[in-house]
């Protein structure tokens, strides 16, 4: 056993990756079961196609036009259903993306002792938590999707306890705990790394104030859904800005919490004794919205992104307009034009409201196709370009140094076998398959599949040349 002398020590950096952010499609247990039904006890998929490695082959030379449809978000779901533990009862969510981590993490609930009814033809979740849970958040599921993590904040505050296994490292860098850790030590939680979990206790959490190093996403979740049972106000300063953020607080604000400023770099909470259940709809996913409005300029297209926010993606989209895209507002979403070869556009990632690192790959796509050179910047994972090697097998002039990449843009991309290494990798990939000459296989897509629902079925409406087939290649059986 290890006692956490300081936060760094649960810190994994260097770690090797050994099993990637994603799952591995085969280990997913796969019964072909009805529609819409839970399935107790088992990891059901997703998608009942990946229950096998599959891959995609997309055509080049497709425009992308028409209308397309987006439902919630990854990466607020997964957290909206991590906070339903917090309150004993059923918690119903809707806007639920039919992606592969909503089955893990329906899994993962299930696991803590929480019915699980998912109907994915009205994309809703309901979770009817038990007077006692769990505290127990095992590897097998951890490792396969990191963002269980959500669950130890919660555990926490509820039970007293969460023994949390440590995700490790993922292709796009070594994703450390240690602000989690941090929070939770100064909220008077010990915590401890014991044969690869976090084991953090308190009977009763306190009122602290916290700054974070750096304005973490899931740190400041955890923090939050540890503070709204706490004992006392809590203050998180550089908190994270992100929509998700503002929409699990708003959630947790429906539940009886009492939380200000979400959506701010300082949120304060002040504890309550207990909190309701409460029915709350997902809010819209930026990322694959905004990966439509790359997907638009780089193919000449002509795409309405429905159920988007486009003030969550207001540096994206002033990108575009860069490039010499039109963007137009529409009702509920946007609408992005393009007629002509995009022009190079720089792009720096940062935390909200700064251009997203999810769409990073989309970026370095879009200037690949450009007219001109550019330079991309990183500035929140270390390992985001690694798959740079493999946009570079389609033809794309990358080269990068640190958390720099110049991209010198050709008009055409050369169509290749690639292997995605995650999920936003993986749409890049996908979509610098439509602007490549001949045919792009892409591989692994089960990453694809945690974040981007039906993306090949939506990608065809739109006119793009893609499908979906088993990989021989991929030694299966
Ligand atoms: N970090 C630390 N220590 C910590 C926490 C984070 O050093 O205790 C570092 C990370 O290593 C990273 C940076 O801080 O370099 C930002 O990490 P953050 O905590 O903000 O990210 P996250 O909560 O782990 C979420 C999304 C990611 C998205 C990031 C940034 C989920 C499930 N994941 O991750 O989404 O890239 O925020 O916006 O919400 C994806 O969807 O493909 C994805 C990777």
């Amino acid at each position: 056993m290890v006692v956490l002398a300081d936060p760094g020590h649960v810190a994994q950096g260097g770690r090797a990756v050994v099993a990637g952010s994603g799952v591995d499609a085969r280990e997913i247990y796969h019964a072909g079961h009805p529609k819409g039904t839970a399935y107790d006890g088992r990891v059901e998929t997703a998608n009942a196609a990946i229950a096998r490695p599959q891959r995609f082959r997309v055509t080049g030379g497709a425009r992308l036009a028409g209308d397309v449809q987006v439902t919630g978000a990854k990466n607020s779901v997964l957290k909206l259903m991590a906070a339903a533990l917090l309150a004993p009862g059923v918690t119903t969510l809707s806007e639920v993306p039919d992606i592969l981590d909503v089955t893990i993490m329906s899994e993962l609930l299930r696991r803590l002792g929480c019915g699980v009814h998912r109907d994915r033809e009205a994309a809703t979740v309901t979770i009817d938590v038990p007077q006692k849970v769990e505290h127990r958040a095992d590897y097998d599921l951890v490792r396969r999707m990191r963002a269980s993590i959500a669950v130890l904040g919660p555990l926490l505050a509820r039970t007293g306890e969460a023994d949390v296994a440590l995700p490790g490292g993922d292709a796009i860098g070594s994703r450390p705990l240690d602000f989690h850790i941090a929070g939770l030590l100064k909220m008077g939680a010990t915590v401890e790394n014991e044969h690869g979990f976090i084991v953090a206790k308190a009977k009763q959490l306190t009122g602290a104030t916290i700054w974070l190093d750096f304005p973490s996403v899931g740190a400041t979740e955890n923090l939050v859904m540890a503070a709204v049972l706490a004992d006392g106000c809590t203050e998180i300063d550089n908190a994270a800005r992100e929509p998700e953020i503002v929409d699990l607080c708003v959630m947790l604000g429906h539940m009886g919490a009492q939380i200000e400023g979400a959506g701010t770099s300082t949120i304060v909470i002040v504890g309550v004794d207990s909190l309701r259940p409460v029915s709350h709809t997902t809010v819209a996913d930026r990322i694959v919205a905004g990966t439509w409005a790359m997907a638009a300029a780089m193919t000449l297209g002509d795409v309405t992104v429905h159920n988007a926010n486009p003030a969550h993606l207001e540096i994206a989209l002033d990108k575009l307009v860069t490039a010499g895209a039109t963007v137009d507002r529409v009702d509920d979403g946007f609408r992005v034009m393009m007629d002509r070869r995009p022009t190079a556009v720089d792009a720096v990632t940062l935390p909200f409201p700064g251009f997203p690192t999810d769409l990073l790959p989309m970026a370095l796509a879009l200037n690949a196709v450009a007219s001109g050179t550019a330079m991309v910047t990183e500035n929140v994972y270390e390992s985001r370009f690694s798959f740079v090697n493999e946009l570079a097998r389609l033809g794309a002039d990358i080269r990068t140094d640190g958390h720099h990449a110049v991209v010198r843009g050709r008009p055409l991309l050369s169509g290749a076998p690639v292997t995605t290494p995650d999920i936003r990798a993986g749409a890049g990939l996908v979509i610098a398959g439509l602007v490549a000459e001949g045919e792009t296989i892409v591989s692994e897509i089960h990453h694809i599949d945690r974040g981007y629902p039906k993306f090949d079925e939506q990608l065809r409406v739109l006119g793009a040349k893609i499908v979906r087939e088993d990989d021989p290649a991929a030694g299966f059986g």
